[in-house]
């Protein structure tokens, strides 16, 4: 059955905004847990613009299940070692970027992410890379070690809103070329980027990739229909490929 994990990175990115205390994304992991999901995502920023190092830290002291998104550099590194979730997906991070831009580029950085991978295995924790669907990057990751690869559908994304058909259909193709290669070496396939209530639906037809993970278009779908009934509507179609009742 594939799975679902919910990135609660704009619920810190609402209270960042007054620098206060709500809303909580502690509380947030809470509902999208009783909604369904099977993980929370965040992503500890070197800028910390949205989750802060205490959220990580009561998040893994509260949820079933974190995933925590991470640059591969030493001080984020040594927190993650600290905080010790049960899955990491390493990112390339740039400061001014408004979301992770393009995936980890494993190849130019293969002895780092060997490095790291093999930090997080010595700990139980498992790895997953978040890279382009290129075949290059899939084999430096099989090289580096990594459990799994997070396919960026950033790309299939903007195509896909700009209704660009021929344009996200190739995309999709590279995506499940690359989810059907990377299986094929043993390494188990997740998807996430943009990811939303319309654009799902092709990429669940890959049978290949086991987890996604969305963020943006759910928060964003929570303003309306409040946070259980968002997350479950995507559990929903992430468990059936069925279109629910929107309300
Ligand atoms: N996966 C990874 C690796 C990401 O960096 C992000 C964005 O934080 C997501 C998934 C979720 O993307 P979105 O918020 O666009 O759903």
């Amino acid at each position: 059955m594939k799975k679902l994990g919910v990135n609660i990175d704009h619920i810190a990115t609402l209270r960042q905004a007054r620098k206060g205390h709500f809303p909580d994304p502690v509380f947030a992991a809470g509902i999208c847990e009783i909604a369904g999901c099977d993980s929370i995502v965040c992503h500890l920023r070197e800028d910390r613009r949205h989750i802060q190092d205490r959220d990580v830290f009561a998040l893994k002291n509260t949820v079933r299940r974190l995933n925590l998104e991470m640059a591969i550099s030493e001080e984020i590194v040594k927190i993650a070692m600290q905080v010790q979730p049960a899955q990491v997906t390493l990112v390339p991070e740039k400061r001014e970027e408004l979301t992770t831009e393009g995936g980890l580029d494993v190849s130019s950085h293969l002895k780092r992410v060997k490095e790291v991978i093999e930090l997080f295995h010595e700990k139980g924790i498992i790895v997953s890379l978040f890279i382009e669907p290129d075949f290059q990057q899939i084999e430096a990751s099989k090289e580096a070690g990594t459990d799994a690869i997070e396919l960026h559908t950033g790309r299939y994304a903007e195509y896909f809103e700009k209704d660009q058909d021929w344009a996200w259909n190739e995309e999709l193709q590279k995506i499940r070329k690359a989810a059907e290669f990377a299986t094929s070496t043993g390494i188990k396939t997740h998807a996430g980027h943009g990811l939303d209530y319309r654009n799902i639906y092709p990429i669940l037809n890959i049978k290949h990739i086991e987890e996604f993970n969305i963020g943006y278009s759910i928060i964003c779908r929570a303003v309306f229909t409040g946070l259980h009934q968002a997350v479950r509507d995507m559990v929903e179609i992430i468990k059936t490929g069925q279109k629910p009742d929107f309300h």
